[in-house]
């Protein structure tokens, strides 16, 4: 599996955090940047993870911010893409199993990083169990126009 990861100046520090740990797993990441704590605007970095992953390079991406809501906000206007913003483990989970997300937020200012790792653990690791909820992403898909 490879994972497209991306953040802000805010998310930095966490960003590395995950890298590392997604690489001592043998996931290989593709790393977007930023690259150090000089402040950007994160739907810069939102955009090309976002673009990539419309196109098929990626099945999943994790985007970091302060609190994950602007990544969030800026992912979820492009259409295929849907992006959860979860600061706990089950929250993780159910986005993967009940809503097929393909990209997983994180709020570096929110959460520690033990718990932000536990996250994308558990987003990687579920699978979307499709039935009702594929009925339920088909009505979101048709907002997307
Ligand atoms: C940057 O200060 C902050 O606004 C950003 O990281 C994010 O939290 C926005 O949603």
């Amino acid at each position: 599996m490879e994972i497209a990861l991306g953040c802000d100046h805010a998310g930095f520090r966490l960003k590395e955090q995950i890298k590392q740990h997604l690489q001592a797993q043998g996931i290989v990441v593709s790393d977007f940047g930023t690259f150090c704590e000089n402040s950007v605007d994160y739907p810069d970095i939102a955009l090309p993870v976002v673009k990539a992953i419309r196109e098929g390079l990626f099945p999943l991406g994790i985007l970091i911010c302060g609190t994950g809501i602007g990544m969030s906000i800026a992912a979820n206007k492009h259409a295929g893409i849907r992006a959860a913003l979860c600061n706990d483990p089950y929250s993780a989970r159910c986005a993967r199993e009940h809503n097929d997300a393909n990209i997983l937020t994180l709020g570096a200012r929110v959460i520690g990083p033990g718990m932000a790792l536990e996250v994308v653990d558990q987003f990687i690791k579920a699978q979307f169990k499709g039935g009702r909820h594929q009925h339920r992403l088909n009505k979101i898909a048709l907002f997307e126009s």
